[in-house]
């Protein structure tokens, strides 16, 4: 099986409206379109949080009509952009009690999407309740491969403001919870705008890059660099015996890829 990871569409009240220079819509319809054309087979599709840029319901009922144009199923996550009530309106299948947080089974695998928002807020957590909703999960499934979503990062990524403002703030509670179980396999996450790879306690988590615009490595500034010279991309995630592989795949472009004559 395969799934493709794509993140922080930060989409905005009308598709012709432009963030830092660049149109949401048009590059979110561009990844669809490429998926489509390249990756059809894939058993879902799961965008991380940021679906919408400044939670404008606008927002959400063009995601609802880009999706409803797939042949593959979507799976959506809320971020620290977006506001669940105005989600549900277009996507009540993503509720659960007062979160967006629930389980997709595959074969054996078994995938919990977490919801990490604390409306209002840039930095994330997992409440009591949702705490909770994770351990019973992880408790239920403890005998299978489990794999995890979330918006925001459980780990020190190394970008200033990412690891202050927009942390995650329950990280600690979070580990000690996952050590009590070998059931994870690995934890898929959004928010950081670009591709980074991981290990925590043996347990190996990735990223991928926005479908709108990107943040650069600046380690030693005290503020976000933004950049706009980095194309999109989305990540394929294949699952094949016992190998995980991620491509990354940028498809800007008719094809997304130049064929090099020679
Ligand atoms: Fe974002
Ligand atoms: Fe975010």
């Amino acid at each position: 099986m395969k799934f493709i990871h794509l993140s922080d569409t930060h989409l905005l009240g009308a598709p012709s409206e432009k963030l830092y220079g660049l149109k949401p819509a048009k590059r979110l319809k561009k990844a669809f379109k490429n998926i489509q054309a390249h990756h059809a087979n894939a058993d879902f599709i799961a965008i991380t949080g940021d679906l919408s840029n400044n939670a404008e319901s606008q927002a959400y009922a063009q995601l609802k009509k880009y999706i409803d144009g797939l042949d593959i199923p979507v799976f959506l996550l809320v971020g620290n952009h977006d506001h669940r009530k105005r989600l549900w309106k277009y996507f009540p299948e993503f509720r659960d009690g007062d979160f967006v947080q629930y389980v997709r089974e595959f074969d054996d695998r078994v995938f919990l999407f977490l919801d990490t928002l604390v409306e209002g807020e840039e930095y994330g957590e997992l409440c009591d309740t949702r705490m909770a909703w994770l351990e019973k999960q992880l408790k239920q499934y403890a005998d299978r491969k489990v794999y995890l979503l979330m918006h925001h990062h459980p780990i020190h990524s190394g970008l200033q403001r990412m690891d202050t403002v927009g942390n995650f703030r329950s990280a600690k509670a979070f580990w000690k919870l996952l050590s009590r179980y070998d059931s994870v396999q690995h934890i898929f996450f959004g928010h950081v705008h670009r591709p980074m790879q991981a290990i925590h306690r043996s347990i190996s988590l990735s990223s991928t890059r926005s479908t709108t615009f990107q943040v650069a490595y600046r380690p030693d500034e005290q503020t976000e660099h933004l950049t706009n010279t980095v194309q999109p991309a989305y990540s394929v995630v294949n699952f094949d015996g016992e190998n995980t592989v991620i491509h990354l795949c940028e498809y800007l472009g008719e094809y997304g890829v130049s064929r090099v004559e020679g």
